[in-house]
């Protein structure tokens, strides 16, 4: 492990992330906003509203960066700034050299503070010194990187894991600790891997026989449909009794070789970050869960965080960063952790839906009509 969090809620963990409303939260950290406005008197005029922004994000294999992150945090930085402030938005498409040059020429042009989502949290550290030494801020989004950052915002990443590995066990219920399963865990240089495969794990170990497990280099589906066929291979596809996919794109490859091979039953799959299609695999029962970790709220506390600190606001900054964490590189970093819900069959409406990720419209395309009525989705 090579983080901590500290200050954890002292609600039991996975309690917390199963029945907490995406949309009670949202609300709940307005209100705390809200009895703050107004404190920027330390902040020169010119930089109260004209705020450049650098968005570095990893890849787009994940569907959420591109079509959620960089409009949400633009959004809501043009809503802080009058319409005034910018975001200058740069998708490193899985390469960590090409991430560093694009942090590299953000400082050349002066952005005012920056927020990266790391291809590779430690090799990033070296464009980061060069921004604190240029005098920018830099807030980790998503993923903690390594070198001195200002800020972290994010979620608890080891409970995205536990939620995972829980919806297995609970699946498998009493045959449980017979069945054998594969692990198709995320990339290695992403910190959040290490922080999902670790709090799947104190699920999962002594509950279920892990028969592989497999990383999924940069993410990419195409290598976990090639793991996922090889063990496939090695274990024959109807002894499989479920899949931990680390996200939802692992997961639609984990389907698909499980299919291509024939597979009588589709096992339990899981997954993360709620994508459309991953939806839409739940509800036709083709995919067992998936972990939403709401981007609207990600991604407005990273925009609030950005702008308070170009703004010098430190009662707003702290009001957001209520906890701290530690990288294997700097101890005590001010974090915001936004909490995690398992989404499944049972509540698409209180999620996705209710915080306007996608419309029942979106969901239930032809294809899912008669599934999603069989849901009460209508
Ligand atoms: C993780 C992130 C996930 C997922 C994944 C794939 O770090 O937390 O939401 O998108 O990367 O890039």
């Amino acid at each position: 492990m090579n983080s901590r969090t500290t200050r954890r809620p002292a609600t039991p963990r996975l309690a917390v992330a199963v029945t907490a409303s995406a949309s009670a939260f949202l609300l709940t950290a307005c209100g705390a906003l809200d009895s703050v406005a107004g404190d920027d008197s330390s902040t020169t005029p010119n930089k109260r509203n004209d705020i450049t922004v650098g968005l570095l994000l990893p890849d787009r294999d994940t569907a959420r960066f591109d079509k959620f992150d960089y409009p949400l945090i633009e959004k809501h930085v043009k809503s802080l700034t009058a319409g005034k402030g910018k975001v200058v938005y740069a998708n490193a498409e899985a390469s960590a050299t090409k991430q560093n040059a694009q942090m590299e020429q953000m400082i050349a042009d002066k952005a005012d503070v920056l927020l990266v989502d790391a291809v590779d949290a430690k090799a990033i550290a070296s464009s980061i010194e060069k921004a604190k030494a240029a005098g920018i801020p830099v807030i980790a989004y998503d993923r903690l990187a390594q070198g001195p950052i200002t800020a972290y915002v994010s979620h608890d990443n080891e409970l995205v894991g536990e939620v995972q590995g829980r919806a297995i066990v609970d699946a498998l219920g009493a045959d449980a600790k017979s069945s054998k399963i594969v692990m198709l865990n995320g990339s290695l240089p992403d910190p959040n891997t290490a922080r999902f495969k670790q709090g799947a794990l104190s699920e999962l170990k002594n509950r279920v026989i892990i028969a592989k497990s497999y990383n999924t280099e940069e993410w990419v589906p195409e290598i976990a449909e090639a793991n996922m066929k090889k063990a496939i291979a090695a274990l024959g596809v109807d002894n499989i009794a479920a899949v931990y996919a680390a996200n939802d794109g692992i997961a639609g490859a984990a389907i698909k070789a499980l299919k291509d091979a024939g597979v009588a039953k589709m096992p339990p799959v899981t997954g993360q970050d709620a994508e459309l299609v991953a939806v839409q695999r739940i509800v036709s029962g083709e995919q067992y869960m998936t972990v939403y970790k709401p981007f609207p709220q990600e991604a407005t506390d990273a925009a609030e965080l950005a702008v308070a600190k170009v703004r010098n606001s430190k009662l707003r900054f702290d009001a957001l960063a209520t906890e701290t964490v530690d990288s294997p590189s700097d101890q005590g970093i001010p974090a915001r952790l936004v909490p995690v819900v398992a989404l499944t069959k049972d509540n698409i409406k209180d999620t996705v839906i209710e915080d306007g990720v996608y419309t029942v419209k979106d969901i239930c395309t032809a294809a899912y009509k008669a599934d999603c009525a069989a849901i009460g989705l209508e």
